[in-house]
């Protein structure tokens, strides 16, 4: 392998690879995700084994969607992207491939050691502390990659897609330091450096920030590059997206507490986080508007360009799931939703609907522009992708919100006399059939997958050497 640095041409390698795994563990994880839903239909299929419980493959299931799908989708984007709009190569090739094999390595890492049950407990943290370090190291050296690639661009401004991917990166560096402090008393063990409330504090201001840098600020910045690409019109408004991303990098860090309503936290932090939660939906749907109303004038082109489609929609699933995400941080509401489905729900329109939907969209756009071919392999195919990609995400948030809400009132019914009205066991009969169109959801979400992995896997194909390095010359003029 090459490491010499062409000063004409951008590093596509490395973006090709990450593209490519965002596919592959799209596919795995989504496929988890369909099993564990199954595993909750008929509990049978935990196999009476450790290792295949819903309690441990969940985990995994949530490492893979977040950080092996979602992570993929933001390293090819966010390479593929620095390096057009600053009309650069990348500061350095072998740095970039090791973030490619050092991602995986904790990719593979989390494969092996979930299933046998080694964790921190910690949600979206559970990696032990060997892992955890190889992680920290692999980000520092995105960071280096990155940062280092918009000091050498050639253009004058930073492209604001960059601010969100540059926020992004700083924020889940240092979310990720912090909550992992720990002492490790094993190779396979270690004991956070926090206790009680303050750990559950340091962890809910990671987890919150997780969303809010990883799943949203990141996303952002494929946002403000793919979606005026695609229309081929100029974002709506450049000042808006300034006023954006200083309102929400401002906001989202102070939302946390929502996630401990009614805990051993403070009251007044609970509070906080509650207020803070509510003035987020402003940021978060100026945004939103902004991305939708790049299409001013391009409306039509949703008739007939399906990437396009993927990339509104999941604009619409993002200002839903910033609607209701705030609505469920007011503490009243949160007694009700906090412990059932509505969660999950909510979760799953911002997963599926916003990051999973964005990610395809730049993904399908991408891989011509990658691999040298003039379109994918097949429209008709994305197009199918699309639906059963809108299909499942419907199914799979209103049976969470039927769900939900069943569950939340059964819980708090009480007769005259104090006790409670039903069981656990009667509210769990009553969420079965919600179980099952979850499933059904999942199945359609993951199929489109798919579809996609074939068409992804045709294009390639297609393409030759040659056609593949002439897409690699840096434009000496023009948009990026
Ligand atoms: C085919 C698609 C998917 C299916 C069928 C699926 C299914 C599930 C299931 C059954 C759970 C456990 C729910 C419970 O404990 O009651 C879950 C949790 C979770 N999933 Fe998915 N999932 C899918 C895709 C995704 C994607 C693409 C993401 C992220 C980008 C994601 C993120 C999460 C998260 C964060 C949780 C934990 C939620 C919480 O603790 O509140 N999922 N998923
Ligand atoms: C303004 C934006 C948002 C606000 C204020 C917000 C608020 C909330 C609230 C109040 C909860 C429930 C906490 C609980 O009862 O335990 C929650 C859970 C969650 N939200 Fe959001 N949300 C927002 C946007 C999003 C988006 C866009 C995503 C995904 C891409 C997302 C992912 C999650 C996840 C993964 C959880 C579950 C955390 C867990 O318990 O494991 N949220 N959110």
């Amino acid at each position: 392998m090459s490491t010499a640095i062409s000063p004409t041409a951008y590093n596509y390698k490395v973006v090709r690879q990450f593209a490519i795994m965002t596919v592959v563990w799209g596919i795995l994880g989504m496929g988890l995700g369909v099993f564990i839903a199954s595993q909750l239909v008929w509990p049978e299929l935990n196999f009476g084994l450790p290792w295949t419980s819903f309690g441990r493959l969940r985990p995994l299931h949530t490492n893979l969607v977040i950080f092996a799908f979602g992570g993929c989708a933001l390293f090819a984007t966010s390479y593929y992207v620095v390096q057009r709009t600053c009309q650069t190569r990348l500061i350095s090739d072998s740095l970039a491939a090791f973030t490619f094999w050092g991602w995986q390595a904790v990719i593979v890492g989390a494969i092996v050691t979930l299933p046998l049950g080694y964790t921190t407990t910690k949600e979206y943290a559970e990696l032990e502390w060997p892992l955890a370090i190889l992680l920290a190291i692999v980000w520092v050296t995105y960071g280096l990659v990155f940062f280092g690639t918009i000091t050498k661009r050639k253009t004058k401004h930073i492209y604001v897609g960059n601010w969100f991917y540059g926020a992004f990166i700083v924020v889940t560096a240092m979310l990720h330091i912090v909550n992992h402090a720990s002492l490790p008393v094993s190779f396979f063990k270690s004991y956070s450096a926090y206790a009680g409330a303050t750990d559950a504090m340091i962890q809910w201001w990671y987890g919150h920030n997780a969303v809010g840098f990883f799943l949203t600020t990141g996303f952002l910045g494929m946002m403000y590059y793919f979606v005026p690409k695609q229309a081929e019109r100029p974002i709506y408004s450049y000042r808006l997206s300034i006023v954006h991303f200083w309102a929400l990098i401002t906001l989202y860090i102070w939302a946390g507490p929502h996630h401990l309503h009614y805990t051993a936290l403070p009251d007044w932090a609970q509070s906080l986080g509650m207020a803070m939660s509510i003035i987020l939906l402003a940021p978060s749907w100026g945004g939103m508007i902004n991305g939708m109303m790049t299409l001013s004038g391009a409306w039509h082109k949703l008739r007939t360009d399906p990437i396009l489609r993927f990339l509104v929609v999941s604009l619409a699933f993002y200002g839903m799931s910033t609607f209701e995400g705030p609505m469920m941080a007011i503490k009243t509401v949160n007694s009700l939703s906090h412990y059932t489905d509505w969660t999950i729900g909510h979760v799953h329109a911002g997963a599926l609907g916003w990051v999973a939907m964005i990610s395809i969209g730049a993904i399908y756009h991408m891989i011509p522009k990658l691999f040298g071919r003039a379109q994918m392999h097949s429209t008709g195919l994305i197009n199918t992708h699309f639906w059963l990609a809108t299909i499942g995400t419907v199914l799979y948030i209103a049976s969470m919100w039927v769900n939900g809400i069943t569950q939340g009132l059964m819980w708090r019914a009480i007769n005259d006399d104090g006790t409670l009205t039903y069981s656990f066991v009667e509210a769990l009969q009553a969420s079965h059939p919600g179980f099952i169109v979850r499933a059904l959801g999942g199945a359609f979400f993951a199929s489109g997958m798919l579809f996609m992995a074939y068409n992804v896997f045709r294009t390639v194909r297609a393409s030759n050497p040659a056609e593949a390095k002439a897409a690699e010359q840096i434009a000496v003029v023009g948009a990026h």
